[in-house]
């Protein structure tokens, strides 16, 4: 099966790197923007697996440079692990190309000033009530293009969104007749050493931290300034941490594919001091996404601070600690209540020492390879655009435990008031 990745960062290192221990996957074509980065990871793949691995530029931002190479490699499947500002321009390639479309996070438009794009998230704002820059609409709107031609897109197969939403599938079809809680919770309980970092791309991280928050409750949106909710919880493995609540893109497609939701919370923990130097970026203007004059060139804020931070691929050797991502569902099942709680923990360094990357590529890595393996197999074959809750959660858990990313079911959680 021929395969095409795009981007060759944090994640895309984990998702090639597993996907070259799966014999389904028999050729790689690695494409991403610095093709130095590509062919280095390649080279020290090669002697590990049986896929023919290749390298090539390119721009995703083009879909001639995303056609031309498409066509030329003629890939069955696609995976997306560059960012979210591409997404559209990949599925357009792809219905160009006849491939199947797989991605790790939900469109996010790169130019937020831009008038077009403007009106419609402002309606949008208006008419569901959150005010995040992304939401599933632009990519929801392929889906009668992806059925027409017979090819499938799965979005935001990586852990959160992901992983959690095939927990949900998985706790639905084997724990509740119904469920009517969510509270999803991440916790990175790694430390890097640095005063301060992120453990992803920068730019989307901090344009997600800095944001609003929100949840689902009773059919509606609710909306909460940045960082409003509090709580603690004890977490498996990492122990005592301050979690927040933030608005997050499964909740938008669990609050449609899961009957009877009353409510889905997403929280993500942060310290004190990544919380201090955010709020002290943000206040100086080092957050910002509008071109400002700088010596007689434009430059975007954030980006430049993207570029003073460490790369979040070389905080791998450094990072010590572990991570404990999952979800906490209550609902009821044969007329009784019932509460239980789903979840990995992960491990920096083993994560590191097996692939050269740190937990949150890992994690968003393993999974973004067993999204592209349920579609490329055809173990997930229906036609159209799907996001993971809408399939057989089997198959995907089996993998999660074969791959690296082995799962706990706690029948008798401490639940997040
Ligand atoms: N679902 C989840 O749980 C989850 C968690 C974390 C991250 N993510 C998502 O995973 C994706 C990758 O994250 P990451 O941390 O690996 O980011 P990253 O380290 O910044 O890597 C992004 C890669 O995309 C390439 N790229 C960017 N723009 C490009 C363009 N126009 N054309 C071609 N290649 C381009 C970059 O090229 P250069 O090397 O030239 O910069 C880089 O190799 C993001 O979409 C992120 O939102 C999902």
């Amino acid at each position: 099966m021929k395969l095409m990745v795009i981007g060759c960062g944090g994640v895309a290192t984990v998702a090639i790197y597993k996907c070259c221990e799966n014999p389904l996957f028999t050729e790689i074509l690695i494409a991403s923007r610095t093709v130095s980065k590509c062919e280095a990871l390649a080279e020290r793949l090669r002697p590990m697996t049986k896929a023919v691995i290749t390298t090539a530029r390119v721009d995703a931002d083009s879909l001639e440079s995303l056609t031309a190479l498409m066509n030329e490699f003629g890939p069955h499947t696609v995976l997306n692990v560059a960012l979210p500002y591409q997404d559209l321009t990949i599925m357009d390639a792809c219905l160009a190309c006849g491939a199947n479309y797989v991605d790790t996070a939900n469109y996010e438009a790169e130019d937020t000033d831009d008038p077009e794009w403007r009106a419609v998230y402002e309606k949008r704002c208006r008419e569901k009530g959150f005010t995040a820059y992304f939401d599933y609409s632009w990519q929801w709107a392929y889906d009668e293009r992806f059925k027409a031609s017979g090819l499938t897109a799965l979005l935001g197969t990586g852990f959160d969104p992901g992983v959690t939403q095939v927990y949900s599938a998985y706790a639905l079809k084997h724990y509740f007749d119904e469920i009517h809680y969510i509270d999803i919770l991440d916790c990175n309980g790694g430390d890097h050493g640095y005063p301060f970092a992120t453990n992803f791309n920068p730019e989307i991280n901090l344009r997600e931290v800095s944001a609003n928050g929100s949840y689902w409750e009773d059919g509606h949106w609710v909306e909460t300034k940045p960082m409003e909710i509090k709580r603690e919880y004890n977490f498996a493995g990492v122990g005592m941490k301050d979690m927040y609540l933030l608005h997050h893109e499964e909740i938008e497609s669990l609050a449609k594919n899961i009957p009877g939701i009353k409510r889905i919370r997403f929280f993500m923990t942060f310290g004190q001091s990544y919380l201090t130097h955010m709020k002290c970026l943000e206040n100086v203007g080092m957050l910002g996404t509008t071109p400002v004059m700088f010596e007689g060139r434009e430059i975007v804020p954030i980006k430049f601070l993207k570029a003073l931070l460490p790369d979040p691929a070389s905080l791998g050797p450094r990072t010590v600690g572990k991570t404990n991502i999952g979800c906490i569902f209550t609902g009821v099942k044969d007329g009784k209540e019932r509460t239980i709680y789903i979840y990995n923990v992960c491990d920096h360094q083993e994560c590191y020492r097996e692939t050269g990357a740190q937990a949150v590529s890992y994690t968003t890595g393993v999974p973004a390879m067993i999204g592209t393996a349920m579609v490329a197999s055809g173990t997930w074959a229906e036609k159209g655009v799907f996001n993971v809750e809408e399939f057989d959660p089997d198959p995907y858990m089996d993998m999660l435990n074969k791959y690296g990313l082995p799962w706990v079911v706690d029948e008798n959680p401490v639940t997040v008031e």
